[in-house]
């Protein structure tokens, strides 16, 4: 079974999903003439918005890097993106950590879309954002993955949804997943805490934002199919497995508790380098 079922491509593919990162790109209010960074572009869905919303408004002479750590994923981008044209976007593999060593240019805005929270070391890597940036240029990002991602009243649908999906690999495959250390996407840090990180790294927040999404059932399936959100929460068991029983259990508890969509709280931050 080849990796490529376990992409991002379908997640992103979902409204409420390109919504919530089309209102982060619009409200940066892109010009002509910008270099941007997407970091951690993933299957290309934010170089894609970002693409389309400089078409629309006319911004000429503007080009895209995008950069992520996987291959597969950077295989995936480029099938996406193939009508674009080589001057517009460019691809690099690297790490966030080490990322700004394998730009040679300075740029104006550096995306970070759902990804801030893989960081082991955020200030690490902001710190290269920093190095990264023009004078003024601005760092944007968003993630659910914060403290204050889950409204309240939600935490019961995560309780039900793992605690059926961990029966289900035990019932049903005899499994249970490996003992992980905490993994980073579940270290979640609050609002206030990222403003001190941003600024003990010296970036100045001109714009913060928490935008609550409903999320219909679709999303849950697609994200129960994207490796790195599998493998967050079945360390060690296969994807095709895992995949299986989080799907099965997010149906269940969707016809279960008779909803049709769970909320989810999105954080946007951007921030200036001062
Ligand atoms: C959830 S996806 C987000 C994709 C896209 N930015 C979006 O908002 O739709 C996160 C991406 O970060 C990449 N990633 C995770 N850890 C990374 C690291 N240390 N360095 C570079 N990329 C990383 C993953 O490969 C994945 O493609």
């Amino acid at each position: 079974m080849s990796n490529d079922q376990f992409g991002f491509t379908k997640f992103s593919d979902n409204d409420f999903y390109s919504n919530i990162n089309k209102a982060l790109i619009n409200s940066l209010d892109l010009k002509s003439d910008l270099k941007i960074v997407d970091l951690g572009c993933a299957s290309g869905g934010i170089s894609k918005i970002i693409i389309d919303k400089l078409q629309n408004t006319n911004s000429i002479n503007s080009s895209i890097i995008a950069v992520d750590h996987s291959k597969d994923a950077l295989k995936e981008a480029q099938s996406n993106l193939r009508a674009v044209s080589d001057s517009m976007i460019t691809f690099v593999q690297s790490r966030y950590e080490e990322f700004s060593s394998k730009i040679k240019e300075k740029v104006d805005l550096v995306v970070l879309c759902n990804a801030i929270h893989y960081l082991d070391d955020k200030e690490l890597v902001i710190k290269d954002v920093m190095k990264i940036l023009k004078p003024n240029g601005r760092f944007a990002f968003n993630s659910s993955f914060f403290d204050g991602a889950h409204p309240e009243d939600t935490k019961g649908f995560y309780r039900k949804w793992m605690f059926k999906a961990m029966k289900i690999l035990s019932k049903e495959f005899k499994m249970r997943p490996a003992k992980a250390d905490k993994i980073e996407s579940r270290v979640q840090l609050t609002p206030s805490q990222y403003h001190d990180v941003l600024g003990n790294c010296g970036m100045k927040i001109i714009n913060t934002k928490i935008r609550t999404v409903e999320v219909p059932l679709d999303g849950w399936l697609d994200i129960s199919s994207f490796k790195d959100f599998i493998e967050g929460i079945m360390p060690g068991i296969k994807l095709d497995i895992a995949s299986q029983c989080l799907q099965k259990a997010v149906k269940e508890t969707f016809d279960e508790m008779k909803i049709t969509f769970v909320n989810r709280n999105w954080m946007e931050v951007i921030a200036v380098k001062s």
